[in-house]
Order: C-alpha cells, then structure tokens, then sequence
C-alpha cells in the first residue's frame, strides 16, 4: 500500500498556487465494510481507540470536591469526579455484585455511594464502609475497590485514557499540546456543550471535518463555496494533520464575511491583534480541534457500535475576564453567536451522515480520494496499519474463497 505523502515526500510540488502535497487523486484506503461490519470494529476499538485519549468534558464542571459526570468510552462506564481536589475516573460498576453508583449524568455528591447495598468508597475508590462487615470475613483493608482509570487535563479539558500503560496526553497531542493548553486555558470559558448521535460509523464524522470539498454542496447558506488550494495549506504528519486558511473561508459568503469582519472589531476592542486565520487540527486517531483567533473548538468521536457513533463538541470563546464590564459583556455576547453558528454548521454536516452510513453498507465501489482529500487518505493509512487491515482482508477473501471451494466439492 502506498504511504501517505509528507512534506519532503519527492513528487510533491513546491507551493505555488498549488497547496496541497498530492499531485495525483489517492486511493479509497478502507474499504466500505471497514465503515460497518462488527469484527472491524471491535479490531479497531481493541487497536486504534483504546489506548488514545477521549474528551469528557471541562474542568469547571467539576470544580468543586465532589462534584462528578458520568460518560461512557468504548462501552465502559465511568464515573469522573473531583475526589478531593484531584480528578479521578472509576468504572461505574459496584465491586460487591456490579451494581452502577450513579445513573445522574452530572451532579455532586459528599459520598461515593452503591445505592445496592450501601457500600461507600473514598476518594481513592477503596470500598471503606462495607455494611454488616462480617459477611465478607475474611476482609482486609482496601480489598475491595473501584476499578480506575488515568485521567489528564490540557488546559480547562478533561481527558480519560482507557490503556493504564497507553501514550501520556502530550505525546498524542503531539505539536498540538501548547497550543491546545493555551487556548483553552483561563482566558478562554465555555460556551458550547453539544454532544450529538451521528447515524454512522465514528469514522465518518471523524473524515468529514478532514475536508472542505463538502462546502458548497452541504453549506451552501453558511459558506457557500470551499477556500480553493491557492489558499490551503495541510500538514500531514505520522500521527497528525492540519489545514489552514486565511479568514475569511469562503470569498463569497456574506455571512462569513460579515462575521470576520466582526470579529476583528471585537478583538480589536479587547486589546487581541486578529491573525485572520482559521486552523482545523486532527490529532489520530479521533481528537479534531478548530481555532479561529476569538473560538477555540474541541470535538471528539467514539463509537457506539459499528454503524453508530458520539460526539463531543465543546467551544470556547475568549472571556475578557481583565476587561471592563463593558469588554465582558461583548466577549459573552460573542460567545453565544459563535456557540449558535457553529451548532448550525455541525447540524448540516450531521443530516449527511445517515446517507453516506446507508451508502457505504450497500457500495459496489472502492471509492476514491481527490487531492484535497489527502487527509483523508493519512487517516486511513493510519487506521489500516493499526488494524492490518489489507492482512485481514486477505484472509477473509480466502477464508471465504475456501468455503465456496468446499461448497463445490
Ligand atoms: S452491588 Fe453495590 S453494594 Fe451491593
Ligand atoms: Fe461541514
């Protein structure tokens, strides 16, 4: 299989008006049943997702000793819960006979308690109170206890990692760490919490926010046209890809235009000096993050089974916090309109889901890749070396090659 072009890669054109590094269209990597049957999904929950890091939400959100979320990650159920004023993550499942501790999605509790029998854990997850004791002789101290995972935060976001020797953050973060840390850092607060169902395979939404050759034809009220190449310009990385735009994205939208300019005002008004570009980050295999110089973006992917998926988007917009009342108030009102027009634009994306979903269950086609696209093809080469996929598929065609052989026989 052909490796994904980088930067040094010979063949690729110096930029010019030619910004993308492929010079020819790309291959479909994985093939249609890599986007629904079973067995690859589980392979790829087991060998692309397990040990990556996965977004469950913010640190205000869990400010306080006691103040927990609940999520679930590749079908574990977790509890994260500020646990004396250190973040921790516990497989939502009773040591004594599994019972859940919590079914609240969010809330505060002083206790971590199994409302099955009553057993209490502490903040280190250690079933502490354990009714009528002498059940369980012999007991000893810190036997019995919750199941934890590793937790890490990158400036307000909280992440949960499911592998306990798996990759540290930074590192899966790669050149994205700083960047991510600062702008999601103090200067920046929440405005946007949306955690929609996508009607298809995690990868689908994961691919579609890899290009903007989808613009015209699923925005066409937002932003109407893609930027062009002239004006793009990728990094593809081993472990990670980026797009980057001079704002506004789109030359003949009135709406985008109408909205950086704004933004310049505004930034203008709270002492930021407007950079004017639009950054789209993909972290492998299903971390996507979006910057412009007022809106910092986190969206994360997970599946829910083979042909379903999650997201969860959060947005951050700059607070102003040192500002008067007056640049307080703009940055909040800002906050808000941004939080609105980026839910519009993921709900237009989202309505293509279930289509290319029904698509890919029933194509004839190995698909194809366009130039555009070759962030595309880096995620999939990626995702087909972490599965063996090509392997697989091999030995599936003779497995079934030698069941027809039998049949004839
Ligand atoms: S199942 Fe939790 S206390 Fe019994
Ligand atoms: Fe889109």
């Amino acid at each position: 299989m052909s490796q994904p072009p980088v930067n040094d890669s010979p063949g690729i054109r110096e930029p010019n008006d030619l910004m993308f590094q492929a010079t020819s269209r790309l291959p479909h990597v994985l093939p249609p049943r890599a986007y629904h049957a079973p067995e690859i999904a589980e392979r790829e929950r087991a060998t692309v997702l397990r040990d990556g890091w996965h977004l469950v939400g913010t640190r205000e959100e869990l400010s306080r000793p006691g103040m927990f979320c609940t999520v679930e990650l590749l079908g574990v159920p977790l509890i994260v819960r500020n646990c004396d004023g250190e973040l921790r993550a516990f497989v939502n499942a009773c040591a004594h006979r599994h019972c859940r501790i919590t079914s609240e999605a969010r809330g505060e509790s002083s206790r971590l308690r199994c409302p099955y029998h009553g057993w209490e854990y502490d903040a280190a997850g250690v079933a502490t109170k354990i009714p009528a004791p002498r059940n369980f002789v012999p007991l000893e101290q810190g036997e019995f206890r919750l199941r934890e995972h590793r937790v890490a935060t990158c400036g307000q976001l909280v992440f949960v990692s499911l592998a306990d020797d798996g990759i540290a953050l930074d590192e899966q973060l790669g050149p994205l760490a700083s960047i991510v840390s600062e702008r999601f850092g103090p200067d920046w607060s929440p405005f946007l919490r949306f955690a929609p169902e996508y009607a298809a395979n995690w990868k689908v939404p994961v691919e579609n926010s890899l290009e903007a050759y989808h613009v015209p034809a699923v925005h066409p009220k937002t932003f109407r046209s893609d930027p062009g190449e002239s004006r793009s310009r990728h990094v593809i990385d081993e472990h990670y890809t980026s797009f980057t735009v001079n704002l506004p994205f789109s030359p003949h939208s009135k709406l985008d235009a109408w909205f950086q300019r704004t933004e310049g005002w505004l930034l203008r008004q709270l002492g930021v000096a407007p950079r004017g570009e639009y950054s789209q980050h993909h972290a492998f295999p299903n971390l996507l993050f979006s910057f412009t110089d007022a809106v910092s973006l986190c969206h994360v992917v997970l599946p829910t089974s083979a042909t379903t998926s999650r997201g969860l988007v959060l947005q951050f917009s700059r607070n102003a916090r040192h500002g008067a009342a007056w640049q307080r108030f703009v940055a909040q009102a800002w906050g808000q309109l941004a939080a609105q027009i980026t839910k519009r634009i993921l709900q237009e994306d989202l309505r293509m889901f279930g289509e290319i979903q029904r698509g890919l269950e029933a194509s004839p086609h190995e698909g194809v890749l366009g130039r555009c696209e070759e962030r595309l093809f880096a995620f999939q080469a990626y995702v087909d070396r972490r599965l063996n996929l090509s392997q697989g598929v091999m030995e599936s065609s003779l497995a079934c090659e030698r069941a027809v052989e039998a049949t004839h026989d």
